[in-house]
């Protein structure tokens, strides 16, 4: 069953959470990582070797900030205009681009291609995959990569997962984040067209720590 969002009310939550992560912006260097433990886990090698990418829940930028500096054309999208004005500011010199949008509406209706999409901890968790999916597909050159990492999901609690806003007190703001075993990952990702699917669950650094779910997948042609 497709659950409610909100997106007006999602995007009240994400401002809270720019407001929140403001320091990270302004204080923050570029960096890519997969994972949440600094230093662990693959870099931007998954991607491959692109000439344009886009990061679809792309919050402090940092990562198309790192790409930007190695040539690489980057644009972000995220729903917060908080968070966008903010790292427009910040990376907008080292000539990464931001849109502020909901992802599904902007793929909807974008028609730029790009040798990757990618999301860290980003809208692939958050939106709906049986219609992500297909959009993204849509919108990489032949053999693109798409590429996203996120918290596994938690045993026995797959589908949209309900999430309020931190904290459980103050105005009843929820979004809802996305969690399957990899292999149903894998069977939204083939059949949204993809090929080369690879889904895994990466340990974290310390035995018992909470891991990362990495998925790749090629566009075919
Ligand atoms: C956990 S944060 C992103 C983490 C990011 N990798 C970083 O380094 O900050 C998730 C981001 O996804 C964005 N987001 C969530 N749902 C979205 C949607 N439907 N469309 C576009 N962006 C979305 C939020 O605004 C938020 O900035």
């Amino acid at each position: 069953m497709p659950v409610p969002h909100d997106i007006a009310a999602e995007r009240e939550l994400w401002d809270a959470y720019a407001g929140s992560a403001r320091n990270d912006v302004t204080d923050a260097e570029p960096v890519f990582n997969w994972t949440q433990y600094k230093g662990h886990g693959p870099g931007p090698e998954l991607l491959g070797n692109p000439g344009s990418v886009l990061e679809i829940g792309c919050g402090t930028g940092r990562a198309l900030a790192r790409l930007a500096q190695r040539g690489v054309k980057a644009r972000g999208l995220d729903l917060s205009p908080v968070m966008v004005e903010n790292v427009s500011k910040r990376w907008g010199p080292l000539g990464v681009e931001f849109v502020c949008a909901e992802v599904l509406e902007f793929l909807s209706e974008d028609q730029a291609t790009y040798d990757a999409v990618y999301s860290v901890f980003g809208a692939a968790w958050f939106c709906d995959p049986g219609r992500l999916f297909l959009l993204v597909a849509q919108r990489l050159n032949p053999g693109g990569v798409f590429a996203f990492s996120q918290p596994p999901a938690i045993p026995g609690a797959y589908g949209p997962q309900g999430m309020y806003k931190g904290g459980f007190a103050g105005p009843a703001l929820f979004t809802y984040r996305y969690g399957y075993k990899p292999e149903v990952w894998a069977r939204f990702l083939t059949r949204a067209g993809f090929r080369e699917v690879d889904v895994r669950v990466l340990e974290a650094p310390v035995p018992g720590h909470i891991g990362t779910l990495i998925a790749t997948a090629s566009a075919s042609g």
